[in-house]
């Protein structure tokens, strides 16, 4: 890890382990973008912004770099200057020019990583991680924009951030402020991305990159089921463990945009950010705005290699709760066994079974609060239902707590249903346009985070409850999307703020909880895995990955969220067949097999399991114990994907020194007539002997020549296989 300034040639280089990021100062005044990939050492290198070519050919008039940028790689362009591709930045002075000229004014670089100011980020010691920040301004309107830039020991990331500072005597109106931008040549690449809907989250999808622009997005006021903030552009054959790979990640859970632009050129141009559209900021002299961060991820060595420097930087630097390397409690959430459905007796029921079974944890899911016994009441009451849970909550902890259990419970703070307390009593809490019907989804109204007033009111009625009893664990949901975009407290021409405010907002009071509760557990969680995302891992060491719980569904909706999130943070339970959301009968043996790979839960009615299920039910607990360090704290490798093959799906998780390894394999479709296969593992030490169900192989051998998997006879069939280094002969 290293930062280097090279004077003479005007140079900047930031060298992590393996790659290197690069750029330079142009006639003292432009930024431009050098270099990103494997790890080279020379800083004279300013052949690669191409200084001396004209911009068009033949050219017979004298065109200096700033009189066309359009071919320039610009580190930060601005609308409104020459470059007519995609901006990262866009300004709207008082008078009403959108215009800006950010010249090169400094730099400094200094150990360790500053703060972003009531964002989530990554973060580092003055050991572990390094930051550059490069100075541009613009003196017409007083506009200071720093560029910060940081990398961390061991780690090939380079994690980007923008500040923007009023040091001018009026306010000005930021449009735009996108986080990261890197300019390339084009080398054929493909772009992937993670698309879905509801219960269908984060499905991988590589495009072809044509001319144009190409995006993937949010306005929904949330990352969103859809689309995801991350964005890769991949070398043609990029495989798991071949190919070049460029990949942003967005640590925000709001609107953003991850855009690539194929120009005339020839070049790439790929941006990150909080998404322009409903977006302005009015920033008055002497306030800052920050934008939030953008992981960059360079590997040359394929998607594999990708997903593990996501991974280990995540487990490192951006989760922070105390339980990221704790065997988390095994839960059993009530919500598909029950749905509204329950009382105090009900639960006792749940807990009494499944404590026997090994089980740790009861939560008690939506629809123990206010009058809620449908989802068309209630959210903005945060008091106990004490005709539901008569004797109250505290009473029903202590006796979930006598059954060796320990509890957690289901809020969703952001929401109010017009059909509550809080909405009578406060009707303009709700965003809302004056004069327009609030739109309703799922019977709510989206409540104004971006005022604080609203924030600690809530955080108050939900503050209490927790203090009311011995509450272990808590599942934060936010149910929809945001429309009818107003607040009441925003002044008109602040009204573009709302969206951004808003995040700042939840953020506060994910703060906040996690500060004065640092024992609780949270877990974020969006109508299933809506908010899966960088921003809220700094919050919470695990996400609800999505709310349909098929074990085959599961399996291509778990490879989309750890191609970049690691699997300790992947909520994942048991539930029955025929599946709530698909229908289907899968063994319990594979629906146990799939949530090991994640945070473990059951989501059932435990009283109505078979005999022979719930036995099944102590061996997955056992599993669990067993392999849950492992899983949790190794490397994932992705061997087999059946979204890809139809057929089988398959990863391993190996433990850092080599000595350990999970296999997992699902046998999706039987196949007629079908010999054995021989499965190719990854991750291990060529050298070391392995023990793999009684047989020792090399690591070699069984990287190269593979393990044979036996052809299975019948659907969804799921094997763990463990492999251990073999003790010396
Ligand atoms: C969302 C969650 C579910 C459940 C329900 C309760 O859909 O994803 O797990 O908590 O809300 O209303």
């Amino acid at each position: 890890m290293r930062i280097i300034f090279d004077e003479k040639n005007k140079v900047f280089l930031l060298h992590t382990e393996n790659t290197t990021y690069g750029l330079a100062v142009v006639d003292d005044r432009y930024v431009e973008h050098l270099y990103y990939g494997a790890r080279i050492e020379d800083t004279d290198i300013r052949y690669l912004l191409r200084e001396d070519e004209a911009p068009f050919t033949p050219s017979v008039n004298k065109r200096e770099t700033g009189a066309f940028l359009d071919c320039a790689p610009m580190e930060y362009p601005e609308t409104g200057m020459g470059d007519y591709r995609e901006s990262a930045f866009c300004v709207r002075s008082m008078a009403g020019y959108r215009a800006s000229e950010l010249a090169y004014e400094g730099y400094e670089i200094e150990d360790g990583k500053p703060e972003l100011r009531g964002l989530p980020a990554t973060w580092g010691s003055p050991e572990d991680c390094m930051t550059l920040k490069v100075f541009l301004r613009d003196s017409l309107l007083g506009i200071k924009v720093t560029l910060l830039y940081s990398i961390f020991r061991g780690l090939d990331a380079v994690v980007r951030s923008v500040l923007v500072e009023n040091e001018g005597s009026e306010p000005f109106y930021l449009e735009k402020v996108l986080s990261a931008c890197v300019d390339m040549d084009d080398r054929g690449f493909e772009v992937l991305g993670l698309f879905g809907s509801w219960a269908r989250e984060r499905h991988i999808q590589r495009m072809p990159l044509g001319y144009g622009r190409q995006n993937i997005a949010s306005v929904k006021g949330e990352s969103s089921h859809q689309e995801h903030p991350f964005l890769a552009l991949v070398t043609p054959e990029t495989t798991q463990e071949s190919g070049e790979v460029y990949a942003m990640n967005f640590v925000y859970s709001g609107n953003f945009i991850a855009q690539v632009e194929k120009s005339q050129f020839n070049s790439v141009r790929m941006l990150m950010g909080i998404h322009p559209e409903g977006f302005t900021w009015k920033l008055e002299p002497g306030e800052q705005f920050t934008a939030p961060e953008v992981v960059m991820v360079y590997s040359g060595q394929g998607l594999g290699n990708m997903t593990r420097t996501f991974h280990d930087l995540y487990r490192e630097h951006l989760i922070r709760s105390p339980y990221l390397h704790e065997k988390r409690p095994i839960l059993i959430n009530n919500w598909e066994a029950t749905y509204f459905d329950f009382d105090e007796k009900k639960l006792l029921e749940i807990a009494k079974d499944a404590s026997e079974l090994g089980i740790e944890m009861l939560v008690m899911d939506d629809g123990w609060f206010g009058k809620r016994s449908l989802d068309d009441s209630s959210l903005g009451d945060w008091y106990v239902n004490e005709e539901k849970i008569r004797g109250g909550l505290h009473t029903l902890v202590e006796n979930v707590k006598k059954l060796g259990m320990k509890f957690g419970i289901w809020i969703e703070p952001e929401m109010i249903s017009p059909e509550s307390e809080l909405y009578r009593k406060h009707p303009d809490w709700a965003i809302q346009i004056p004069g327009r019907d609030i739109t309703q989804s799922r019977a709510q109204y989206v409540l104004d985070f971006s005022r604080d007033e609203v924030v600690d009111g809530v955080y108050e009625m939900i503050a209490e409850v927790l203090r009311s009893a011995d509450i272990s664990y808590v599942k934060w949901d936010m149910n929809r999307q945001l429309a009818t975009l107003g607040s009441c407290a925003l002044p008109p021409d602040r009204q573009g703020e709302l969206f951004h405010r808003y995040m700042l907002g939840v953020y506060r009071m994910q703060e906040r909880l996690i500060t004065d509760f640092p024992h609780l557990l949270l877990e974020n969680c969006s109508g299933g895995g809506a908010r899966f995302d960088a921003g809220m891992l700094y919050y919470s060491p695990q996400i609800w990955c999505s709310d349909d719980t098929d074990a085959i569904e599961r399996l291509a909706i778990q490879e989309g969220t750890a191609l970049i999130y690691p699997v300790s943070a992947m909520g994942a339970h048991v539930s029955v067949c025929p599946n709530h959301t698909v229908g289907r009968t899968t063994p319990f043996e594979t629906r146990g097999d799939v949530a090991l790979l994640g945070t473990f839960g059951y989501e059932l009615d435990i009283t109505k399991l078979s005999e022979e299920e719930k036995e099944q039910v102590k061996s997955q607990v056992e599993n669990y114990h067993k392999y849950n360090d492992l899983i949790r704290e190794g490397d994932y490798y992705r061997l087999a994907s059946a979204a890809e093959n139809r057929y089988y799906d398959s990863w391993m998780i190996v433990e850092k020194d080599k000595s350990r390894a999970l296999l997992f394999c699902v046998h999706v479709l039987a196949e007629a007539n079908a010999k054995s296969r021989f499965l190719r593992l990854s991750g291990l030490d060529p050298e070391k002997r392995y023990l793999v169900e009684g047989k020792a192989y090399t690591g070699r051998t069984l990287m190269h020549a593979g393990l044979r998997i036996p052809a299975v006879f019948g659907d969804f069939k799921s094997r763990l296989i463990e492999i251990k280094e073999a003790p010396l002969l």
